[in-house]
């Protein structure tokens, strides 16, 4: 691993999850039109999210990261982005009260594209086709031409990468994440929720927080803090020919960065020692993520920090833990222990989707609330027991009123799920229920701060 690193040397390396492109003369051509096209997001930002991420790391603030499993052209619309971003700003809203420490914003948004697959191939009626990889690739169609890799794809994938994120930036800047329009949201979900008692105490204290701050002259028209919020991008940096053709040189340190995302993650198939995704995040200095699943042994976890973190710097590196609800006991403490007698720096955060992905009765890949929520408690469980920071949850998720994942407080049925089944890829929360996660993420919160009591402050270098 000390041999030296470039923007391309993960390709002297294995690579898993790689879609075989017939054409790869076009490949070539599209990748070399992206590597002159702007960066999507800069330098600067990304050390903005990477010290945020330094404050989890050291128990100060919490990380809600949360999206589609995967964007789609076909959903690519105004009104998708927007009622994401106000659902997410809500729970961002209700943790932030809760925990009474910032919350640090990351959608899995403007560039969650590629998807890895558990099979190359997928067959129907007796036909055998190449898998979907997710719309940067090919197209979910069940046709010969729509599965197979198309470059063009990775051209349409970074346009709407930059509209959607062009949008992200209006709302997170320009008056729609004011923190009255937010608690306005709240109340009107409140209002419509079957269980709105419990949210009803919360939202209700909050308004008298804002009457208060209002009443001392503090209010969003003077102070922009309270109008405007840092929002970030991220999504799993799977189709490294892409990445490759996003990384650049930040001028100001002379670094390299990947400017696709500001944080980018390692999937959970694609995390071995010596190919090619450990070799590309290597290289690049943004916040980055590692999906840990069951199969993730405590020394493996220590060499793949010893490459990716080698300085220990506190927000470099996410643990992103997706086990499967009943698995969280066996496998986390063993890895929680691992880090800490190294001494290494890193934010726990919990996936809860995809240890928790089962077949309905009546076909349907989906996912019970009620194990999605026991997965959260069991992380919270361990890292009390263990004396650790609990510090992140990343979702699935969609603004629309999806019927995907079975339960929550409207207990969506397996005969439900047929209603609106939307999902390109995996189930995700819909609306109400990644509020009621919020809420119940907000009571372990609670609970965690009073069991941890005040946090003693590090001063980053800012
Ligand atoms: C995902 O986050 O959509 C995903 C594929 O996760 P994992 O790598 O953890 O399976
Ligand atoms: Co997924």
């Amino acid at each position: 691993m000390s041999e030296r690193w470039t923007p391309s040397s993960w390709r002297n390396k294995p690579v898993a999850q790689v879609p075989f492109y017939p054409d790869a003369a076009a490949l070539d051509a599209v990748e070399s039109q992206l590597a002159g096209f702007p960066p999507l997001v800069f330098a600067g930002e990304a050390r903005k999210l990477k010290r945020a991420l330094g404050k989890v790391a050291n128990g100060e603030q919490f990380l809600l990261q949360g999206g589609d499993c995967a964007e789609s052209f076909a959903e690519h619309s105004a009104d998708n982005i927007r009622d994401f971003f106000r659902v997410f700003l809500q729970m961002a809203v209700v943790l932030t009260y809760a925990a009474a420490s910032p919350v640090v914003k990351v959608g899995r948004v403007a560039g969650q594209f590629a998807k890895p697959r558990s099979s190359n191939v997928e067959k129907q009626n007796g036909v055998e086709l190449p898998s979907y990889r997710g719309d940067i690739i090919n197209d979910i169609e069940f046709t010969e031409s729509g599965r197979t890799p198309d470059p063009q794809r990775l051209l349409m994938a970074y346009r709407q990468s930059a509209a959607t994120l062009n949008l992200i930036r209006a709302f997170a800047t320009g008056g729609y994440a004011n923190l009255d329009n937010a608690h306005r949201w709240m109340l009107g979900f409140v209002k419509d929720s079957p269980s709105s008692g419990r949210y009803r105490e919360l939202a209700e204290k909050i308004t008298e927080s804002l009457d208060f701050l209002r009443a001392i002259g503090i209010d969003p028209e003077t102070h922009p803090e309270m109008r405007i919020t840092d929002f970030y991008t991220s999504h799993e940096a799977l189709l490294l020919g892409y990445e490759q053709a996003m990384t650049r040189v930040d001028s100001t340190s002379g670094d390299y960065y990947a400017t696709s995302g500001h944080m980018i993650w390692i999937g959970d198939r694609t995390r071995q020692l010596d190919h090619a995704h450990v070799e590309y995040f290597r290289g690049i200095r943004n916040p980055i993520g590692l999906k840990c699943g069951p199969s993730l042994k405590p020394d493996e976890l220590i060499k793949l920090i010893d490459i990716l973190n080698p300085e220990n710097e506190a927000g470099r590196l996410t643990l992103i833990c997706r086990f499967g609800n009943d698995k969280v006991f066996e496998n986390l403490p063993g890895l929680i222990r691992a880090v800490r007698a190294a001494g290494r720096s890193v934010v726990w955060s919990c996936d809860p989707m995809h240890g928790n992905t089962i077949t309905s009765a009546n076909g349907y890949k989906t996912r019970p609330f009620d194990r999605i929520i026991g997965e959260v408690k069991n992380f919270f469980a361990v890292h009390e027991a263990e004396g650790a920071y609990a510090g992140g949850i990343h979702l699935e998720m969609t603004g629309k009123n999806v019927t995907e994942c079975t339960g929550g407080a409207r207990a969506i049925s397996d005969i439900d799920l047929a209603d609106r089944y939307h999902t390109h890829c995996d189930p995700r929360l819909n609306a109400e229920q990644a509020i009621e996660m919020a809420f119940l993420v907000a009571d372990l919160l609670k609970r965690q701060r009073a069991a941890r009591g005040p946090v003693k402050r590090v001063e980053a270098a800012e």
